[in-house]
């Protein structure tokens, strides 16, 4: 069998060679009702029925991997693919460095595995939950046929994780891919794992953040976990990484093309001050200081997802070959770190302070800051767009600091700028820091649904070309082929 080719004769496409693999093909076809249960009580509200330009993967080849076609999404081919297997693969990093990748988890490694295999699945569902609500609302067929494949594609990375679960962690693996189907997105009894993925997604500008930021997240994870020494975790991981581009692609035109719009009619309408909130708003679209805001909150929520900056798990991790550094094997140096220090964002005597602890333990701020970097590159290509238009407004990412949950700075309140305030003057100035109330009620009052071809909602830019090369008015969702 050719496993760069997807074998579709299965119920389960696979290159994974499932129809040799009875026992794991019986468990995910028990497990696949249920998926489908959850996919349609907790996935896209409406247009089940729809046909959906979607891309499916048919190849884990990088040079063609993804044929795009008319879909309804519940028919939709969610398979388990990984990259190729090297054979030559060692494990690069921690104390197993040099020896051979394992191709079965290592035994006294398997509560550490399984726990990184399911925090990483528990993500994928709980981002369709988020935003299960928001095709009603979508600015045209273009953005919300890509909400869909955003959608579909974190189905499928739930399908990767469940794979891994399902044939290499036996009961217990079994037993956490149906509590994956179990837990829901901001429910009070049984919340998703981690805090960004309980919050709401309530608008489009939000879905654009969360892809750009949240799904980074999901970027910088998987690139680490795709560094480790069991090497079906990498390589399901660095399949993912593949489809995770396109997410984050979305969110970055997304708010791109919100700024273009903003600015376009600013210009137009001769309003130099970006500041003039309601005269922007009065055009329809979002003004800017509504954008940094939500910039604001959505980072900052990405960055608890990092963890704390000092945690022996993280070292745990790392020293068993379990999950590496962002770009491990391109990093020139002992790939050990038993002797290396890193830099801490710590607060001490009430200061943010700078300070030395060993490399290892500080992983999790390391990880964060090649987060913050690749989160930075875009924010400059988003301060381009606006500087081409000629007004006069910079977005800038909030302190480290800022709006924290998790961490060194969860006890403490600190401005965007990362100056540290009381609780009192932290709630006089909250609603110029984070989207308030009425800046919601603004968003949502813009958030009215275009669906004819070609057309594009009032407050976003069409983009610059369509999926798959089509044309402008392309019909990307045929709403009602039901
Ligand atoms: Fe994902
Ligand atoms: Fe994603």
């Amino acid at each position: 069998m050719n496993l760069m080719n997807v074998d579709y004769s299965t119920k389960i496409p696979n290159n994974v060679g499932l129809t040799e693999d009875r026992q794991v093909l019986k468990a995910l076809e028990g497990w696949h009702p249920g998926y489908l249960d959850w996919w349609n009580d907790m996935g896209p509200e409406g247009f089940q029925e729809s046909l959906v330009y979607l891309r499916t993967a048919v190849s884990v080849d990088p040079k063609g991997w993804a044929k795009f076609d008319y879909v309804r999404m519940p028919e939709y081919r969610w398979g388990v693919l990984l990259a190729p297997q090297d054979p030559d693969r060692k494990v690069n990093f921690g104390q197993h460095l040099g020896e051979k990748a394992w191709q079965e988890v290592p035994g006294e490694y398997r509560a550490m595995l399984r726990r990184l295999v399911v925090i990483q699945g528990d993500t994928e569902p709980a981002s369709v939950e988020q935003q299960r609500h928001l095709g009603k609302t979508a600015p045209s067929l273009y953005d919300m046929r890509n909400l869909f494949q955003v959608n579909v594609e974190e189905g499928r990375h739930l399908w990767a994780m469940v794979y891994l679960l399902q044939k290499y962690f036996g009961r217990d693996g079994r037993e956490e891919a149906d509590d994956l189907l179990r837990r829901r997105s901001g429910d009070a009894d049984s919340p998703r794992m981690l805090g960004a993925f309980n919050e709401a997604t309530p608008d489009w500008l939000s879905f654009f953040m969360f892809t750009y930021f949240t799904d980074r997240d999901g970027k910088m994870q998987l690139e680490s976990l795709a560094q480790s020494g069991f090497d079906p975790l990498s390589r399901t991981c660095r399949f993912m990484l593949t489809e995770e581009a396109h997410h984050m692609f979305v969110g970055e035109t997304g708010v791109g093309r919100v700024l273009q719009r903003t600015c376009e009619a600013m210009k137009a309408a001769g309003i130099e001050d970006p500041n003039q909130i309601e005269k922007v708003r009065a055009l329809g679209v979002i003004d800017l200081p509504t954008v940094q805001k939500k910039m604001n909150l959505h980072y900052s929520l990405s960055l608890d997802l990092f963890g704390s900056e000092v945690s022996t798990n993280a070292a745990n991790f790392y020293n068993a070959g379990l999950k590496g550094r962002f770009m491990e094997t391109k990093i020139e140096d002992d790939h050990r770190l038993t002797n290396d220090t890193y830099p801490v964002a710590k607060l001490i005597d009430g200061r943010i302070t700078m300070v030395d602890e060993p490399a290892l333990t500080a992983l999790n701020m390391r990880l964060r800051d090649d987060y913050t970097e690749d989160c930075a590159k875009g924010v400059e290509r988003w301060n381009k767009v606006i500087e081409k238009t000629g007004v006069n407004f910079r977005l800038e990412l909030p302190h480290t600091a800022f709006h924290r949950q998790i961490g060194e700075f969860k006890g403490i309140e600190a401005t965007p700028k990362g100056v540290i305030v009381n609780g009192a003057e932290w709630s006089r100035q909250r609603d110029n820091y984070l989207p308030s109330k009425s800046d919601g009620d603004f968003i949502e009052s813009l958030m009215t649904p275009v669906s004819e071809p070609g057309k594009y909602a009032s407050w976003i830019s069409p983009p610059r070309v369509g999926i798959d090369n089509k044309p402008g008015d392309f019909e990307y969702v045929k709403i009602e082929n039901a």
